[in-house]
């Protein structure tokens, strides 16, 4: 199986003003040397057509979250192809963020990642257990669950991040063990989805990962890269983790 490209995704979360995003891309691009993953900023949709014009050729933006809907009287919400406009490649649906604070279920993250892909988004679809389950064992059935349910009806054009709950913002990361068996298990549900093209679709770890263990989880076999929060905050922790997978 040869691997696919490792994707080193950021995902800002509420964080960064347009301003700052413009900052941060210009500082980037003063110190980046482009390694051998590919780079993603899912940043807040009001700073992408800032950090188009900003950020060093090659790195690709994309959103946090779209609307299932394609367009329409829905106060308040960004659909795919406003995305795509200004020039996003990727959205990020379901972070357990969004399924916790805004009780999003399963079905509404497979809507929202069916729109991404017909508004010629790739969805980054993401599953993971809480604490509980883990302490009850139960992290594979209740991941892959999670994922059958998230991936209703969606195209193989997709990216999946594993991101167990207890491990986002807490310091405490999954071992590159723990991230391997879940990637297998993704994988082998990908499989039956998609058949032989799921071992070229990406499976990303996300949760507490910075440039001390980065290269370590994405050495697995089935793991290709990341989604990470506090760490992509500051442009050394990305440079360092760019660098870390070269
Ligand atoms: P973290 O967040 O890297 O701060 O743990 C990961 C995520 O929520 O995507």
């Amino acid at each position: 199986m040869t691997k696919p490209r490792t994707l080193l995704a950021l995902n800002w979360k509420m964080n960064k003003t347009p301003t700052e995003a413009k900052n941060w891309a210009r500082e980037l691009a003063g110190s980046f040397t482009r390694g051998t993953a590919e780079l993603a900023v899912m940043a807040p949709a009001i700073d992408l057509p800032g950090l188009k014009e900003t950020l060093p050729g090659g790195v690709d933006v994309g959103g946090q979250d779209i609307s299932p809907h394609e367009s329409g009287a829905y106060t308040g919400e960004i659909s795919a192809a406003m995305l795509r406009d200004v020039g996003a490649t990727y959205v990020v649906v379901g972070h357990s963020e969004r399924r916790e604070y805004h009780g999003e279920t399963d079905a509404l993250v497979a809507a929202k990642a069916r729109q991404a892909q017909s508004g010629g988004l790739t969805p980054i679809v993401c599953v993971g257990e809480g604490l509980d389950v883990r302490e009850r064992g139960e992290q594979v059935p209740y991941t892959l669950a999670q994922l059958r349910g998230s991936l209703e009806g969606v195209g193989e054009n997709v990216v999946v991040a594993y991101e167990p709950v207890w491990a986002i913002g807490t310091g405490r990361t999954a071992t590159a063990d723990d991230a391997e068996e879940l990637a297998v298990a993704i994988r082998d549900a990908l499989r039956e989805l998609y058949g032989d093209v799921a071992d070229g679709l990406r499976v990303l770890y996300g949760g507490s990962v910075k440039p001390d263990n980065i290269a370590s989880i994405c050495a697995q076999p089935n793991v290709n890269g990341a989604l990470v929060g506090g760490a992509s905050l500051k442009v050394a922790d990305v440079v360092g983790m760019n660098d870390a997978l070269k």
